[in-house]
C-alpha cells in the first residue's frame, strides 16, 4: 500500500485521487483523508493496520511567509515530521520514500535554467526546512539503503490553491481577483519569471519515479519562463474584463528569474503537458472547475 501525506493539500489530494491502493493521511480532514493524524507525533500507533511499502511524503507547512512569523513550528513540521516517517520507513522495511521538496532550496538562482546541481542556498526557513528534510531522506539511503527520490516542484498551480489564504500563490490570486473585477496587483515592475508548472505534471513525474524507483532528486517545472505581467495579460485576457493592472512596490527577498532544468525527470520519460492560458481557463473559468487528473 501507498501512503500519501499531506493528502488534505493541494498536491496529496490529487496523488490520492490518481494513485491506486493508495491512503491519504492528514492532519486536516478532507474526503481524500483516511487517517487523520498530525506527523509531529510517532507514526507508528497511526499506521498500525497498514502494509505500506510506499511513502509519498506531501505533508508540510508550506508557507514562506508563516515560516519567518514563526520557524519553530515550520521546522517542527518539515523536518521532525520528515524524521517521524522516515524512522517509520526505516523500521517497518519501506521500500521507496518520495519526498516533496521545493524549488525554495535554490534561493536566488546563480544561472538558468535551475538544475539540480545548483547550489542550494535557501532564503527562508522553509526553503532550509525543506532542504533539511530532504537531507535527511538522502541520508537514510546512505545509512539504511532506503530508496529515496526528492521530488523539486517550481512554481505548482491547480484550483485547489485557496485563493483567501493571505500564502497563496499569484495565479490563484490573480484568478480570485479577476473574478471579483478587482485590479491585478503586481510587486515591482512585474518583469520577474516564473517556471508555472500544473498539478498533473507533478502528478505525472511522481508516478514515474514509483515505476522505476531510482534513487535522487528531480526538478520538476517545465523549462518555460513567464513573467509576472505576462501572466496578467493572460488573465485580463481569459476574464475578458477590463481589469486595471497596478504595480506596488517589490515583495522583500523576491526572486527575480526562475525556470527549472527537466533534463534528469525527461530521463525517466516526464513530458510536461501544462499550457498556461489553457490550463487556466479550464481550471478556472470552466463550469467543472474540478481539473481532475
Ligand atoms: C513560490 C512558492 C513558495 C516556494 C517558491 C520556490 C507559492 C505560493 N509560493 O514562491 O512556496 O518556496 O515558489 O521558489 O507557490 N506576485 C504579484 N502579485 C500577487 C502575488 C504575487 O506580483 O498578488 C508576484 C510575486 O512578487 C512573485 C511572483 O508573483 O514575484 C510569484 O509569487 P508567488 O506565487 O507568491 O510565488 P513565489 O514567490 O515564487
Amino acid at each position: 500500500m501507498i501512503l500519501i501525506t499531506g493528502s488534505s493539500g493541494q498536491l496529496g489530494s490529487y496523488l490520492v485521487e490518481s494513485i491506486p491502493n493508495s491512503i491519504g493521511l492528514d492532519r486536516k480532514e478532507s474526503q481524500y483523508t483516511k487517517i487523520i493524524w498530525d506527523i509531529r507525533k510517532e507514526i507508528d500507533s497511526a499506521l498500525r493496520d497498514y502494509e505500506i511499502d510506499t511513502i509519498i511524503h506531501a505533508a508540510a507547512q508550506v508557507s514562506v511567509l508563516k515560516s519567518v512569523e514563526d520557524p519553530k513550528i515550520d521546522a517542527e513540521n518539515n523536518i521532525i515530521g520528515t524524521i517521524n516517517l522516515l524512522e517509520y520507513a526505516r523500521k517497518h522495511d519501506v521500500k521507496y520514500f518520495i519526498y516533496i521538496s521545493s524549488a525554495a532550496v535554490y534561493g536566488e538562482p546563480r544561472y538558468l535554467p535551475i538544475d539540480e546541481a545548483h547550489l542550494t542556498a535557501p532564503k527562508s526557513p522553509y526553503g532550509l526546512s525543506k532542504l533539511t528534510g530532504e537531507r535527511y531522506a538522502l541520508l537514510y539511503h546512505e545509512l539504511y539503503g532506503l530508496k529515496v527520490a526528492s521530488v523539486r516542484p517550481f512554481n505548482i498551480f491547480s484550483p485547489r490553491q485557496d485563493p483567501n489564504s493571505p500564502y497563496s500563490g499569484v495565479i490563484s490570486i490573480f484568478v480570485d481577483r479577476a473574478k471579483k473585477g478587482e485590479p491585478l496587483i503586481i510587486y515591482g515592475d512585474g518583469e520577474q519569471t516564473r517556471d508555472f508548472v500544473n498539478v498533473e505534471d507533478v502528478v505525472q513525474l511522481i508516478k514515474l519515479l514509483q515505476k522505476d524507483k531510482p534513487t535522487g532528486i528531480y526538478n520538476c517545472g517545465t523549462e518555460k519562463e513567464t513573467s509576472i505581467n505576462e501572466l496578467a495579460k493572460i488573465i485580463k485576457n481569459i476574464s475578458g474584463k477590463d481589469l486595471e493592472i497596478v504595480h506596488l512596490p517589490p515583495r522583500e527577498g523576491d526572486i527575480r528569474r526562475s525556470y527549472a532544468s527537466i533534463e534528469k525527470a525527461r530521463s525517466i520519460g516526464y513530458k510536461p503537458t501544462t499550457n498556461l492560458k489553457r490550463d487556466i481557463e479550464r481550471y478556472f473559468f470552466t463550469r467543472n472547475k474540478k481539473g481532475g487528473v
